[in-house]
């Protein structure tokens, strides 16, 4: 198989992680028999203080019409506190290539990860809507820097953008064999944007008698996440609350370090990356931890597909983490490059090369 990734590493440790992330991506094409040609593009802060261009002009249109898939690493400098080039590129690709679902997967690898120790088994997923909510960008100051300032942030929830959300999540629970998908708002406070999601959740779960649908608040599904994870498969939630359950939910197995996302277009090309940022302050020092990228590249290759290869990813990872092969934020004493080694090593010794097939002519 032949496939044209588009790989972004970003700012910070985002460029850390990629690398290693591409090494097993690298180990993967070669033991599979798969050629996988990587583009490199060099967005992120360095570039915007230098050139002063964050996504380049045409770049949608490339990624659209020349790539099979996207990586990214992370996007946050601290020399641009106010995100500027990070949204561009983020939001960018995230609206542009309408990515509208973040799927973040919170898997227990090992059961020394949790914090929760009454818990062996955690595996569900967050279902984060991810073009509109809060992060529209609809909004504005009105005297800005003055004791009678104004500043608003309109709450965008559009009949179409809840509606294929909602119904993503249960077909993805169908399809996925998962049996019970919780949908959180805050419509008690949230009176009209979150009266839709209400709505459209009760219009669209009798198409779906198979799944055991349920509704919680969403204080209340951060309380329960810790209380009993194992009592989820899927949550679907918006943007925001999206943004911060899964974070908690990287917690509850082994932080940010390890958690993987994908930013889905069903229709179209989409983007892979790992939940957390660019955490400046190990960027460089071979301390980051790239699991959560290379879990990344195990999503991007069961996106393409590449269901059995995506398992050998997980299986690298689930083997180094029973050998105590981590890195630091693990309790380990690898780096960044030791653990991408490790992971790379480990599958091609397991699943020794096939050979790529060469073009019949
Ligand atoms: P962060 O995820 O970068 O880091 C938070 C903390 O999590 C770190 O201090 C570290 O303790 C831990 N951590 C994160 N990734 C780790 C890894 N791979 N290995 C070990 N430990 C890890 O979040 P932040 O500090 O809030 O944000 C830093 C910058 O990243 C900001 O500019 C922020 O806006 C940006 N950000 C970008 C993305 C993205 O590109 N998708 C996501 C989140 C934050
Ligand atoms: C994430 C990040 C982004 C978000 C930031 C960097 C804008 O936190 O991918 O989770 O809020 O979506
Ligand atoms: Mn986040």
């Amino acid at each position: 198989m032949k496939k044209r990734i588009a790989v972004v590493p970003g700012d910070g440790i985002g460029v850390d992680v990629t690398r290693e992330a591409v090494k097993v991506l690298e180990a993967v094409g070669q033991a599979a028999g798969h050629q996988f040609d990587l583009v490199e593009f060099d967005w992120g802060a360095d570039r915007y203080l230098r050139e002063g261009v964050s996504l380049p002009a045409g770049a949608l249109d490339d990624l659209r019409g020349n790539f099979d898939v996207i990586l990214l690493g992370a996007l946050g400098d601290p020399r641009i506190p106010d995100m500027s080039h990070a949204k561009d590129i983020l939001f960018g690709m995230r609206f542009g290539l309408d990515l509208f679902c973040n799927l973040r997967p919170v898997k227990l690898l090992h059961p020394s990860l949790t914090p929760l120790k009454k818990f062996t088994e955690i595996d569900f997923v967050i279902v984060r809507e991810n073009t509109e909510g809060l992060y529209a960008g609809i909004g504005g100051n009105f005297k800005k820097g003055t004791p009678d300032e104004v500043a608003l942030q309109e709450d965008v929830n559009t009949y179409k953008g809840v509606e294929r959300i909602i119904r993503f999540a249960f077909d993805y629970a169908r399809a996925h064999g998962r049996k019970r998908l919780v949908m959180s708002d805050k419509s008690n406070a949230l009176t009209y944007g979150h009266d839709l999601w209400q709505r459209l959740f009760a219009q669209l779960a009798p198409q779906y008698s198979d799944i055991e649908s349920r509704h919680l608040y969403v204080d209340n599904l951060a309380f329960q996440m810790v209380k009993n994870p194992a009592q989820w498969d899927v949550i679907v939630t918006c943007n925001m609350f999206g943004d911060i359950v899964s974070d908690l939910g990287a917690a509850l197995v082994g932080g940010l370090g390890i958690a993987p996302s994908g930013n889905l277009n069903p229709a179209g090309i989409s983007m892979f990356e790992p939940v957390h940022g660019s955490a400046p302050k190990y960027a460089g020092k071979n301390v980051a931890n790239p699991l959560g990228a290379i879990l990344t590249v195990g999503m991007l290759l069961d996106h393409l597909g590449l269901r059995e290869e995506a398992g050998w990813v997980e299986e690298a990872a689930r083997a180094s983490l029973a050998d105590g092969q981590t890195a630091r934020d693990l309790g380990g004493s690898l780096g960044t490059r030791e653990v991408g080694d490790w992971l790379a090593n480990y599958i091609t010794a397991r699943y020794p090369a096939r050979p790529v097939p060469t073009d019949r002519r």
